[in-house]
Order: C-alpha cells, then sequence, then structure tokens
C-alpha cells in the first residue's frame, strides 16, 4: 500500500480544504496526493475551515454542483472555469411510487441526468480540480464501468490524457461510454477488485506520482463529490434532512460522504438538526456489506460477485466498515435483493414514474420496496431513494421482456385486432 506523503507546494489552492486526515486516528497531513495515514493505514479525508456559508451564496450559485464549492475542495473561482457541470439533478416527488408502496411522501433522486448518465460525474469533477492541482497530466481508475465513462468525458473536456482500467466482462453500454470520448480504456481479466488491487500496485511501483487515479490516490478529493447529492436533496426539499434515505452500496463512498454532508450542513446552521435514518441498498449477489449488517459484524468478509447489478459489484469495500457503522449510528440499515427483484423493481420504477433507472436503481428501489415490506421503514416519514445511474447503460437487464406488443400491417383491420 502506498503511504501517506507530506509534501505539498504553497500554490496549491483546495479553496477552505486545509488538511488531510486520517479517519482512523485522526492524524493530519498537508494537502496532496495521499490517501492512507503513515502512523495506522486509516483512509485519509478532507479536513476543513469553512468560512461563512449562507443559503443565499448558495442559491446565487449555478446550477451545478459548483454552487457548493465553498463545502468543497475545490479553488474558489471554480465556477469561472468548471472542468465540467454535473449535478442539480431532478428531485422527482414519485407519487405513484408511493402510493404503490405505501408511503405518504418519496422523491426519487434522479442521478441518470448527469453529463455520462451516473452520479460519477460528481466525484470526477472535484478529482480534476485535485489532478490539476497536482500538476497530473493522465487520469486513471479502477471503475466497475460508470466511473470509467465520466473519466474518459472529463479528461476529453479538459485536456487531460486518460487511461482506464475495468473488468473486462461490463455491460456493452459501460464499455461504449467509456470508449467513445477517448483516452485508453484497459479491460483486465478479473473481478473489479483484481483491477483495483492492480492499479494500487501501479501506483506504488511507478505512477502514483505522474498519474491521477481519481478513486486512488485522489480517492480523499474524489470522494467528496458525493456529497453534493446530499447538499442538492436538502436544497431542493426545501432546506430540510429527509427522515429516510436508501443509497447504493459499492465501496460504500458515496453513503459515508452523504452522511458527511448532512453532518456538515448541521454544523454550519443550514438547516435544523433533525434525526435522518441512512440505509444501504446491495444485490444479493454482491452483498458483503449487508450479510456484515444481518450478521451484527464488524468486520467484512469479502466476497466474489454474481449479480447483474455490475455497477455494485465490488466484493471487498474500502468503506464497508464505516457503512455499518452510519447505518447502526442513524437507526437505517443494510438490505439486499435479488437480481429477479433488481428486474421487477426497474420495471416498478419504470412504470409508476417514468424513470428507466440502472440496476443500481433496481437494487435501491428492490430494496426500498422490501424495506417497506418489512415494516422497517416508516411509511409516514418523508422518504428519499436513489437512482445513481441510466438504464440505457444496463439494457440486458430487461431486454428478454422489451418487445413490441404487436408486429402489423399497416391497417386499420390490423391494429383493430390487436388493441381492442
Ligand atoms: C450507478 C452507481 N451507483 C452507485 C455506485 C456506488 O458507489 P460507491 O462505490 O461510492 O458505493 C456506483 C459505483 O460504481 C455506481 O456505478
Ligand atoms: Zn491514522
Amino acid at each position: 500500500m502506498a503511504l501517506a506523503t507530506t509534501t505539498t507546494s504553497t500554490s496549491l489552492d483546495f479553496g477552505p480544504a486545509v488538511a488531510l486526515s486520517c479517519r482512523e486516528c485522526g492524524a493530519r497531513y498537508e494537502l496532496g496526493p495521499s490517501f492512507a495515514c503513515i502512523e495506522c493505514f486509516g483512509p485519509l479525508e478532507i479536513a476543513y475551515d469553512f468560512g461563512r456559508v449562507t443559503r443565499e451564496q448558495i442559491s446565487q450559485g449555478p446550477a451545478n454542483i459548483w454552487r457548493y464549492r465553498s463545502l468543497l475542495p475545490v479553488p474558489v473561482d471554480v465556477a469561472s472555469k468548471p472542468n465540467t457541470e454535473p449535478g442539480w439533478t431532478r428531485l422527482v416527488k414519485a407519487g405513484n411510487l408511493a402510493r404503490e408502496l405505501g408511503l405518504r411522501s418519496l422523491h426519487v433522486k434522479d442521478d441518470s441526468g448527469n453529463p455520462t448518465h451516473s452520479f460519477k460525474d460528481r466525484v470526477v469533477a472535484i478529482a480534476v480540480e485535485a489532478a490539476r492541482n497536482f500538476g497530473f497530466h493522465t487520469l486513471s481508475c479502477s471503475s466497475t464501468g460508470n466511473l470509467a465513462g465520466a473519466v474518459t468525458s472529463a479528461a476529453a473536456r479538459t485536456g487531460l490524457d486518460a487511461c482506464v482500467f475495468i473488468p473486462a466482462d461490463l455491460e456493452q453500454g459501460k464499455i461504449v461510454m467509456a470508449s467513445v470520448y477517448g483516452g485508453k480504456l484497459i479491460g483486465i481479466d478479473g473481478t473489479y477488485d483484481d483491477v483495483n488491487r492492480f492499479c494500487s500496485e501501479l501506483i506504488g511501483d511507478e505512477l502514483g506520482d505522474k498519474w491521477g487515479f481519481v478513486n486512488v490516490n485522489l480517492r480523499p478529493y474524489y470522494a467528496e463529490g458525493s456529497k453534493t447529492l446530499a447538499y442538492e436533496i436538502v436544497e431542493q426539499l426545501g432546506w430540510r434532512i429527509p427522515e429516510q434515505i436508501v443509497i447504493p452500496v459499492a465501496s460504500g463512498s458515496q453513503l459515508t460522504k452523504i452522511d458527511k454532508a448532512f453532518k456538515e450542513l448541521i454544523a454550519l446552521g443550514l438547516v435544523e438538526d433533525t434525526p435522518y435514518k441512512i440505509f444501504g441498498a446491495q444485490a444479493e449477489g454482491c452483498s458483503p456489506v449487508s450479510a456484515a449488517y444481518k450478521a451484527g459484524h464488524d468486520v467484512i468478509r469479502p466476497v466474489k460477485p454474481d449479480t447483474i447489478a455490475k455497477s455494485l459489484a465490488i466484493g471487498n469495500p474500502a468503506d464497508g466498515p464505516y457503512v455499518l457503522d452510519i447505518a447502526r449510528r442513524t437507526g437505517g440499515g443494510v438490505e439486499d435483493v435479488t437480481d429477479p427483484e433488481i428486474v421487477e423493481a426497474i420495471h416498478l420504477l419504470a412504470r409508476t414514474e417514468g424513470i428507466f433507472a440502472e440496476t443500481a436503481g433496481g437494487v435501491t428501489v428492490g430494496v426500498l420496496r422490501k424495506l417497506v415490506e418489512s415494516g422497517r421503514i416508516d411509511p409516514d416519514a418523508e422518504t428519499v431513494v436513489l437512482n445513481t445511474g441510466d438504464g440505457l447503460k444496463t439494457l440486458d437487464a430487461v431486454s428478454d421482456q422489451a418487445r413490441p406488443t404487436a408486429v402489423i400491417r399497416p391497417s386499420l383491420d390490423a391494429f383493430r385486432a390487436v388493441v381492442a
């Protein structure tokens, strides 16, 4: 494992971010392309010195993640020269789905509307600013699919080189999205966890001071991008934290940072300190966090993934233990659904709300349904469920049920025969 370094230069501009701090022992380091604590090998995250931040300031910002720049590790003037403009995706009031499930108030945060059709554009946008700060010319990542497309697209926009790594057996939609923007796409014969381990080796051996691996040596910066999902949900609800939220879990980074964002908003006095429950959602075929939660364990036992929810197929999730802590602390939970339940949930969301989710969205909606049916979600509490990706990238999940109702000659009789 590459160790944290303390090298940095005074010309870096990370806005309100002041240091890297170890999530385990609290040791602090100067801002640099580091991700693990020298003292205890714990993960590093960004520490801030927020100035005064007001709702008015935020609401006057652009309709993208840069409206929250004063809460992110990015230069203060980032909005005037943005690398990409993800975020401010729609929060859909899902009355039809709520009625079908028996919930009083439900919203879908639909992140399929981002530039490359997943929430990964948020995290990559922050990582690009870090790569620029550190003078990296190549942007890289280990990816379950969506991240690879977000990285190659952002690299194309910002004039960086891209070289991204994926498991070779991903869905065609993910492969097309990752290759169409140019750059190098390397398929690895193995699982995501093999890809990730290989990238860590590359960093340790030769590339760590040359390439920005957004989710490895730039991970502390990258991860902060997920906070913007929480900021947006709160602002779009009229500056309220939802009482219950269902979030997909692959590495667990997104869920961890949504919790961090709620806590920041409370600490800054931007929102009332109301209780919230966080629920993690996994596919049964890759459910190491859900299994540990159900068994009452603190340690995650890695698994070999086997599920159609390939974007969530991380068998050894880096932030898994933190997901367990958050689920338990907030009174939420972690649950999983089978592949047929994922497909059913994709159809349910499409049929009720007109939203076509990728398999990760099938996982969250399927888990939401399971939580309601088992009485673990309060039907009267304000609930938000995330859809983090676009169904067009995982067509295979539903294509065997997709066909014309009928194929007919263009005649009135033929039409009447099939549409009674
Ligand atoms: C569509 C989608 N949703 C959710 C996630 C989960 O992200 P995390 O690794 O932050 O848990 C991923 C990760 O690749 C993803 O592609
Ligand atoms: Zn430490």
